[in-house]
C-alpha cells in the first residue's frame, strides 16, 4: 500500500473544444443567411469524460472529478459554467487566444449540416511545462487520470506519452483516448487503459481490422504489450474488452440515436466508473456500453437518470469470446 488510496479522477484535455450549433432553415452558401437559434456547449473528449463522470458521481460526490489542461482565455465562459453547473474542479490553465470553435449550420428543411472549423490554440513551451507540472501536482491527490483527445499546436506528439510516464511514475491507473501519432507514443509508454475505435486501431497497427477475430487478436497484442485493459469500440456492433486473456463482446441493446458525437467518450466514464467500484471486466463493459448507448438519445455529453442506465446495463449483451488469436 501506497498510503490513503486515491479515489479522484482528473481528466486531461490539451484541445477543447466549443460546439456552436447554428440553425439555419434554408441554409444556401454564398447569399445572406439568418440563424433561428444558436447554442454553444463546451466540449473536447477529455471535458466531456470529466461531464459524464460528474453526472454519475454528482455534487462532487464520493469520487471527485477535476479537469484540467488548456483552456483558450477568450471564451471561457461556456467551460466555466459547465464546471459549475456539474461540480467538476476547474484545474484548467488559461493561455492566450480562443480554444477552438467547431460551428455546426443545420438546415432541418434540406436535413443538411455543414461543419466549419475553427483554427485550435497555440500553446507557448512554457505552458506545456506549466501544464506537466500541475498534473503531477493533481497526483498527489487523484489515483485515476484520463488523457484524451487531440494535441494543439505548440505541444510535442509526445505529450501523452511524456504524462503516462509521469504518472504511472507515480502510481497513478492512466487511460488513454486518443489518435495517430499521439496515440502511437503514448502506447509506447505502457498506459493501463486505452479505448481507440476500430479505425484509430487500424491505423496504430498499420493494418486493416476487418473482422471481430482480427479485433480482438490486435487489442490481445496490444494488452501483450504491458496495456492491463485494452477497450475497442466498433459503433453499432459494440465493443471487444480485453483485459488479463480474457475477452467480451458488449452490443448495446437498440436505441434511439439523436448523435453518435462523444458515444466513445461516455464509454470511457462507465468504465473508470465501473472500475473505481471494484467491477470486473464484464461489469466495466456493461457500465461503458450503457454510458455510451445512453447518451446516444442526447445531444450534449448528458447521461439518462440512474434508473435509465441501470435498465440499459441489464439490456447489454455480454458475450465471452473464447479461443481467439493465442498464435
Ligand atoms: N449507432 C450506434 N448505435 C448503437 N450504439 C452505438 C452507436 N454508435 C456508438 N454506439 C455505442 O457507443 C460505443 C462507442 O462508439 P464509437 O465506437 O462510435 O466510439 P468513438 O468512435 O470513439 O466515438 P467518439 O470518439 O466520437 O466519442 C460503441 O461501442 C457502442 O456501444
Ligand atoms: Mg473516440
Amino acid at each position: 500500500m501506497k498510503g490513503a488510496p486515491k479515489t479522484g479522477i482528473v481528466t486531461v484535455t490539451l484541445n477543447p473544444a466549443v460546439d456552436q450549433t447554428l440553425d439555419v432553415p434554408g441554409f444556401t452558401a454564398g447569399a445572406v443567411n439568418r440563424a433561428v437559434a444558436e447554442t454553444r456547449t463546451a466540449g473536447g473528449k477529455g471535458i466531456n469524460v470529466a461531464a459524464f463522470l460528474a453526472s454519475c458521481f454528482p455534487g462532487g460526490g464520493p469520487v471527485p472529478v477535476t479537469a484540467t489542461g488548456f483552456l483558450g482565455e477568450d471564451n471561457v465562459g461556456v467551460f466555466e459554467a459547465l464546471f459549475r453547473r456539474r461540480h467538476i474542479h476547474d484545474h484548467c490553465l488559461r493561455v492566450p487566444g480562443s480554444s477552438r470553435v467547431n460551428v455546426k449550420v443545420v438546415d432541418r428543411e434540406g436535413r443538411s449540416v455543414t461543419d466549419i472549423n475553427l483554427p485550435g490554440l497555440e500553446v507557448r513551451a512554457e505552458s506545456w511545462r506549466a501544464l506537466l507540472a500541475a498534473v503531477d501536482g493533481l497526483a498527489a491527490s487523484n489515483g485515476t487520470f484520463v488523457l484524451a483527445g487531440s494535441v494543439p499546436a505548440g505541444v510535442p506528439e509526445t505529450a501523452y506519452a511524456e504524462l503516462t510516464a509521469h504518472l504511472r511514475a507515480r502510481g497513478a491507473f492512466v487511460a488513454v483516448d486518443a489518435s495517430g501519432a499521439p496515440l502511437r507514443h503514448a502506447v509506447a509508454a505502457r498506459p493501463d487503459m486505452i479505448k481507440p475505435n476500430v479505425h484509430e486501431l487500424s491505423d496504430l497497427l498499420g493494418r486493416p481490422l476487418s473482422t471481430r477475430e482480427e479485433v480482438v487478436a490486435a487489442a490481445r497484442e496490444l494488452c501483450g504489450t504491458g496495456i492491463t485493459l485494452a477497450v475497442v469500440s466498433m459503433g453499432a456492433d459494440g465493443a471487444v474488452f480485453v483485459e488479463g486473456g480474457r475477452a467480451l463482446l458488449a452490443v448495446p441493446p437498440p436505441v434511439t440515436v439523436a448523435s453518435t458525437v462523444g458515444a466513445g467518450d461516455a464509454m470511457v466514464a462507465g468504465v473508470l466508473a465501473a472500475r473505481l467500484e471494484g467491477g470486473d471486466l464484464e461489469a466495466c463493459a456493461r457500465r461503458g456500453t450503457a454510458f455510451a448507448a445512453g447518451t446516444l438519445a442526447r445531444l450534449g455529453p448528458e447521461l439518462p437518470p440512474p434508473d435509465r442506465i441501470a435498465e440499459l446495463m441489464a439490456a447489454v449483451r455480454v458475450e465471452e469470446l473464447q479461443g481467439f488469436g493465442t498464435s
